[in-house]
């Protein structure tokens, strides 16, 4: 039945909508009511002193993090710590590793968006920080992208949402969120350089909501991104920074620059950008362009004020306040809610999972992410909890005494130190008080009770011989080293840096450690039997800790013995639970998107091996699964942090039913992304083109007819869900949608009923045959109704053209359902 409505918007609406209504009542009345205090502040500040307050530079007590700023004593202005990142604070001190971000996705929870912010908030206060570099709100767009896990999805609506919540919930800690990395900066290769050829309604419709939801929830701060957005650098973008941020969002807090992303002084600077990190390339050059009249001084005040703004707003001018106590019982709580919350259960045939108490008296788990947790993704994002513990020990720790679960690790990560077999070397010691003479060494292997003196500095050079020829895994472990940038324990071979451990965004070393915790770096290389390959090793170690290195190998035998041995030990068992992952970084995308390290073959004999096989993936982002009809389920628990092994087992065994949604479309094929053509990715001749606009994610997907792995909104649970009594009706602008959703199952259960909202006929503008308009989480008993109403808010009625928003009027279908593909409801509505 069609319903008329007319959700013609007052001004008042568009203005709320907008943000700028919103911003004022949010947070500002503050940022407008000090406003006397903070000029007067500004007029007691020398030239250099406001210059030096807009960019950053050494710190004299560096706690480990990203950022320091230097205060004005003199005048009560702080020092200012910025730490990373969105999966928690990344200082030297160990803190609450939260699950990767897209788990907190996953949940649809704006209530625990706003829980993890508050964990990273109040740790962030405790450990010294003033500045937390987080949320990162960019659209997933590249499924195979190096960051896809630190950020929030795929549907800009959806992100928004979250956004919003976690930085209410950082900054009630009275920590300053900065929101990143604005704009469209959605790949990691090339991005330091690379053009983003976008057109307007994309940015607007995709791009920028969750931008825009941030300004609204009163963020403190917006990082600009490395990229150039259609021919000028998002760090010095007169539309991106002062148009659209502060002439249309009024936003009124401060711009600072990604990680060296500043190409200019006084043009960024009078673009917008208001603070140059994380020193002044740039910006030290600012008083000299005030000082011969090349820049006016206004501008310098104008960005100083905003700065000074926001840390009067935060209580931090004049003495600051007091520091909370830190809390990791409170953060591990919340951690394990998230991680718990988070996961998506993709398949459940046959009700394999939940495990039941006989399948734990006969139970082998694989993969070498079992026994060494793969804690978060890599990179500015990546923080070091003080323990979690593995997913085996969690699932023998719950399985109790009638459990009987034994593990193979399918794919070897680790292998064998190399053996002296096929190594001739010399080792010297640098600086050693005997003069560093070399001698002859017959492997590399210090660890443990062996390991060499803390500080002590070490050089092997010689030669590596394979004994058959084929492709080997070299591995450099080790632990003790000095942290640096390129990483202070190498391997080098034929002259070719094959890995590091020890760099300070984590190199190309492993998320995952060695089973003596050892951090494992490496690469695969082709070695000729008999072929003696100049190699060195390297290793300078760090005062206080015990060097540890060792030179191991993985070798074509070995791998195909570690798929026999698992597929050996899975035969006969009562089930098989294999844990697969890929490993997510900043500063590099995944070369493809299948599962890494052979993985696929290991799956595949597990479940040739065992018709009772269930998957638990740690990945970050969508992977292919050619063996997915051959095993019975498959659980996404992402990257789940610190508690991820405790939730982990705990949804295996059926302690909590899983909940969560997948917030990115898993594809059945490479070739089926929106990204799949390679000027849309990963560019060419440096310009990326966004050409897709606004066909992004399951748009592209609905729109083109081509059925993905998974949809977009997909995730089952233990028990299921009815839906009926759908009613529609106008409401501020918007919709009000409710409809009933009833546990008809026998488990309790949490259900995230989703709305989505279909184009018109003939759309004025190219539009995706639906898109998501409103969601809800409910927890469900057994045989529970519950009657839910989601406000669908005025923007989703609306597409951007010439300059503004406008209603797509005409007859559209409101659908809700249970991801994008099952959509159970549907009513006709006509918007006019
Ligand atoms: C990243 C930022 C991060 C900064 C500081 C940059 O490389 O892109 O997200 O906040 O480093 O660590």
């Amino acid at each position: 039945m069609a319903e008329a409505l007319n959700p013609s918007l007052t001004r008042r609406d568009a203005a709320r909508l907008l943000g700028a209504a919103a911003a004022v009542a949010a947070v500002p009345s503050r940022w407008t009511a000090r406003r006397a205090d903070v000029d007067a502040l500004l007029r007691q500040l020398t030239l250099e002193e406001k210059v030096s307050l807009l960019h950053g530079a050494t710190d004299p007590a560096s706690k480990g993090q990203a950022g320091y700023v230097p205060g004005v004593p003199r005048l009560g202005i702080p020092e200012l710590r910025l730490a990373d990142g969105p999966a928690g604070v990344r200082v030297t001190a160990s803190a609450t590793a939260l699950p990767a971000p897209v788990a907190l996705a996953s949940t649809f929870a704006p209530d625990l968006a706003r829980r993890f912010g508050a964990v990273i908030g109040r740790e962030g206060r405790a450990l010294g920080m003033d500045v937390l570099l987080s949320p990162m709100t960019n659209i997933v767009r590249v499924p195979q992208a190096g960051r896809n896990f630190e950020t929030l999805g795929e549907d800009p609506l959806l992100a928004a949402a979250l956004v919003a919540g976690e930085i209410r919930g950082i900054q009630g800690e009275g920590l300053i969120a900065t929101v990143k990395h604005y704009a469209a900066n959605s790949f990691e290769n090339a991005r330091q350089t690379i053009d983003v050829k976008v057109d307007e309604r994309t940015l607007r419709e995709i791009y920028l909501p969750a931008f825009e939801a941030a300004v609204q929830a009163g963020v403190g701060a917006v990082m600009a991104a490395y990229n150039h957005v259609n021919g000028v650098y998002a760090a010095e973008h007169p539309h991106l920074l002062t148009g659209i941020l502060r002439d249309e969002w009024h936003f009124g807090g401060w711009v600072m620059s990604d990680w060296f992303a500043t190409h200019s002084g006084a043009p960024a600077l009078t673009a917008g950008m208001d603070m140059e990190m994380p020193f002044g390339v740039n910006y030290g050059g600012l008083t000299a362009a005030v000082s011969s009249g090349r820049l006016a001084e206004s501008v310098v005040d104008t960005a100083v004020r905003r700065v000074l703004v926001q840390l009067d707003r935060f209580g931090l001018l004049g003495g600051g306040r007091p520091r909370p106590a830190p809390d990791p019982a409170g953060g591990a709580r919340a951690a394990k809610e998230i991680a718990l919350a988070g996961a998506v259960l993709l398949r459940n045939e046959r009700d394999l999972l939940p495990l039941g108490r006989a399948d734990l008296a006969d139970l082998v788990v694989i993969g070498p992410t079992a026994a060494s947790p793969l804690v978060g993704g890599g990179g500015s994002a990546r923080v070091i909890p003080a323990s979690a513990e593995s997913p085996l020990t969690a699932l023998r720790r719950q399985a109790g005494p009638g459990g009987r679960i034994r593990w193979a690790t399918g794919v070897d990560l680790e292998g064998v130190p190399v053996p002296a077999s096929a190594l001739a070397l010399q080792r010297t010691q640098q600086g050693a008080q005997q003069g560093g003479a070399p001698q002859a060494a017959a492997q590399v292997d210090h660890t443990g009770a062996d390991a060499l003196a803390a500080g002590s500095s070490w050089t092997w050079t010689g030669t590596l011989t394979a004994p058959e020829t084929g492709d080997y895994d070299l591995r450099i472990q080790g632990a003790g080293g000095v942290p640096s940038f390129n990483g202070s324990i190498s391997l080098t071979l034929d002259g070719v840096k094959i890995g590091s451990v020890g760099a300070l965004l984590g190199g190309n070393s492993s998320l995952i450690a060695t089973s003596g915790g050892l951090t494992n770096a490496g690469a695969t290389v082709r070695l000729e039997a008999g072929v003696a390959k100049p190699v060195t090793v390297s290793a300078t170690g760090v005062a206080g800790t015990p060097l540890q290195v060792r030179l191991a190998w993985v070798t074509p035998r070995r791998r195909q013995e570690a798929l026999r041995e698992a597929a050996a030990l899975a035969k006969g068992a009562r089930a098989a639970l294999v844990f697969a992952f890929n490993e997510g970084t900043e500063g590099a995308d995944r070369a493809a998107l299948a599962l890494p390290n052979g993985q696929d073959p290991v799956i595949g004999a597990v479940a040739a091996a065992n018709a009772r096989t269930a998957v638990v993936l740690n990945t970050g982002d969508p992977v292919l699964m050619p063996w997915v009809g051959n095993v019975s389920s498959i659980l996404q628990m992402w990257y789940p942090g610190q508690e991820g092994a405790d939730a982990t087992a705990t949804l295996l065994l059926g302690g909590a039913s899983p909940g969560g949604k997948l917030p990115v479309t898993f594809p059945r094929r490479a070739e089926d992304v929106p990204t799949a053509r390679p000027e849309r990715y990963p560019g060419v001749g440096g310009v990326a083109d966004y050409s897709e606009g606004v066909l992004v994610g399951y748009r592209h997907y609905d729109a083109h007819g081509i059925e993905p792995l998974f949809p977009f909104g997909h995730g089952l649970s233990y028990t299921r869900f009815q839906y009926d009594g759908l009613s529609v009706r106008a409401a501020g602008g918007g919709l009000s949608v409710s409809f009933t959703v009833a546990n008809t199952g026998w488990r309790a259960g949490v259900e995230v009923p989703q709305v989505y909202l279909g184009s018109p006929p003939g759309p004025p503008v190219p539009m995706p045959p639906r898109a998501l308009a409103g969601f809800a989480r409910v927890g469900l008993s057994p045989g529970e109704r519950r009657r839910v109403t989601v406000a669908v808010p005025p923007r989703a009625l609306q597409y951007w053209s010439d300059g503004r928003w406008t209603l797509a009027r005409g007859r559209r279908t409101v659908h809700v359902g249970s991801s994008s593909r099952d959509l159970r409801l549907r009513q006709e509505v006509t918007i006019r």
